[in-house]
């Protein structure tokens, strides 16, 4: 696996997750700030494929502000049915068409939040793939389970229920985002060493659930307090492939400096 990995390296990808912060008009400013920036480096458009993810009334603004600049649009949940009566819930069609290609999935705020279960964001992940959305879905411990050295059996049991069932050809389109909840807002950035480590995991329970190489063909990206300081240390490890940033991500700058140590670490 490890040397079918150094062949060809997987595509890196940093995803901003705005989470319930700015408004339309905020949304489109930020993002048409980024988009200067991206027009501005060099690096761009070939390296890293960046994700933007608002709210959903601020989809139609962002993506405006972000046409022609190559970086891409995503959602930050989706229901599960195609229509219906669910008061308050947004479909994957819906989404697609508001300009999204990507969505996140069982980000751990929903899990915790909402009480969101394996079983439901494993038919998530399916109905983003059949609305044709790029499912980026988040496994990880909380601050308990890591504290009683469960992070390995927790990541096992999400992996396997979450991807049971999925072709090669289908889990190749998903993309993880691997999230210890104890560093998420907490300014507390897992090592480089745990992040890897649990990457591992993952790629070894993937390579089990879904057969085929999966474990080594599929982007993670590792998610909780990554910031400009941080980051290139996450991704000198080959096991890390990009970053979900939250708080990082709400200023153009800060994020941009994320996305350019994604690019430098080629
Ligand atoms: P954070 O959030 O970067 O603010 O820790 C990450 C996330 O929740 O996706």
């Amino acid at each position: 696996m490890t040397a079918l990995r150094a062949v060809s390296r997987r595509p890196r990808i940093v995803a901003g997750n705005w989470k319930m912060n700015r408004t339309a008009t905020e949304g489109g400013a930020l993002a048409r700030e980024l988009a200067a920036l991206s027009a501005a480096d060099p690096a761009m458009p070939a390296a890293p494929v960046v994700v933007l993810c608002p709210s959903f009334p601020l989809l139609e603004a962002v993506g405006r502000a972000l046409a022609g600049s190559g970086m891409r649009l995503g959602a930050q949940n989706l229901h599960a049915e195609t229509h219906g009566a669910f008061t308050g819930e947004v479909s994957g069609a819906m989404l697609a068409a508001a300009g999204c290609a990507w969505v996140i999935v069982g980000h751990s705020e929903r899990r915790q939040l909402m009480g969101e279960t394996d079983a439901q964001v494993a038919a998530k992940l399916r109905a983003a793939q059949r609305d044709g959305l790029v499912p980026i879905v988040c496994v990880g411990e909380t601050l308990a389970e890591y504290q009683a050295n469960r992070t390995e059996e927790v990541l096992v049991r999400q992996v396997t229920t979450v991807w049971h069932g999925l072709s090669l050809e289908g889990a190749r389109g998903t993309v993880v985002a691997y999230e210890p909840v104890w560093a998420i807002g907490t300014g507390k950035v897992a090592t480089p060493e745990q992040a890897r480590d649990a990457h591992r995991v993952i790629r070894a329970t993937l390579d089990r659930v879904v057969g085929g190489e999966a474990g080594g063909a599929l982007v993670i990206l590792y998610g909780g307090s990554v910031n400009a300081g941080n980051a290139a240390s996450l991704f000198a490890e080959s096991d890390v492939d990009g970053a979900l940033v939250g708080g990082a991500s709400l200023e153009a700058a800060s994020f941009w400096k994320i996305v350019a140590a994604a690019a430098a670490a080629g």
